[in-house]
């Protein structure tokens, strides 16, 4: 359902008299995630995880390549994202059930029982109900993190881009939380691109992997045949298991 086209980007990094200067920060990458699946993508920092993350929620466009969505029913294949910094990725002047509404008000969605929606949202990612007057400095790491994921399904998505999702998170809340997203994708047939450094994080979640590496994603396989993997990096990381 989401096929990547060989796209590419690349960053004005500095400026030479006339000539500005490039940096290649993503080079030919392709790949498919059908309906219900998910395919996790690993590489270190700076490699270029989160550029892809922007050009698929189309927040950027790829300099080359393209991105397509192929939906099989009349629906509107809807989008949404997690990230890895919760705090700045809601705003701190709404509470808990605004927070909850906002994608849905962007969208001009109307809904008749928006309180109901917000009670199932909030139960869906174990949640208590008490929590809907607060605001999100008073809410714990993973409680916000939670309502990230929550306010994520509040417009139905088929596909929810995960940015690191947990890499801000203690240990315990790391776990809780990967198996709150495993339940999530069964419940709701949810796909998802699940992008981390963490191999064994993405191993959990995906049945797919990519390695990314300098912008390259340099191999894909079934997460049933990881210890098969050919390239040095990806043997790297898996030695490191
Ligand atoms: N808007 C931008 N302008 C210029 N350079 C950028 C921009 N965004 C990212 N870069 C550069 O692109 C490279 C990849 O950045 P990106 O944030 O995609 O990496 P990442 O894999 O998400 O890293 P991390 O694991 O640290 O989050 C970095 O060298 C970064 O400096
Ligand atoms: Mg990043």
């Amino acid at each position: 359902m989401l096929i990547v086209n060989k796209i590419s980007k690349r960053y004005a990094k500095s400026k030479f008299g006339f000539k500005t200067q490039y940096q290649q920060v993503l080079r030919d990458i392709s790949f498919v995630i059908k309906k219900g699946e998910s395919l996790g993508i690993v590489g270190e920092s700076g490699s270029g995880k989160s550029t892809l993350s922007r050009l698929i929620l189309g927040l950027e466009k790829p300099d080359s390549g393209n991105i397509h969505f192929n939906i099989d029913d009349s629906s509107s294949l809807q989008i949404s994202a997690v990230f890895q910094d919760y705090l700045s990725s809601v705003n701190p002047a709404m509470n808990v059930s605004q927070i909850l509404l906002e994608p849905l008000h962007i969208q001009k969605i109307t809904i008749k029982n928006p309180t109901q929606l917000i009670d199932d949202l909030l139960d869906k990612v174990g949640l208590p109900c008490h929590l809907k007057k607060r605001y999100p400095q008073e809410l714990s790491g993973g409680q916000l993190q939670r309502l990230c994921i929550a306010r994520a399904l509040s417009c139905y998505p088929s596909l929810i881009v995960l940015d690191e999702p947990t890499s801000s998170l203690d240990v315990v809340n790391q776990l809780k939380i990967l198996d709150l997203l495993k339940s999530l994708q069964q419940e709701f047939g949810l796909s998802y691109l699940f992008i981390s450094h963490d191999l064994q994080a993405v191993t959990y979640l995906s049945q797919h992997i990519a390695f990314l590496y300098q912008g390259e994603l340099i191999e894909q396989i079934p997460t049933t045949q990881l210890s098969q993997v050919t390239s040095d990096y990806a043997k790297s990381l898996l030695n490191a298991f």
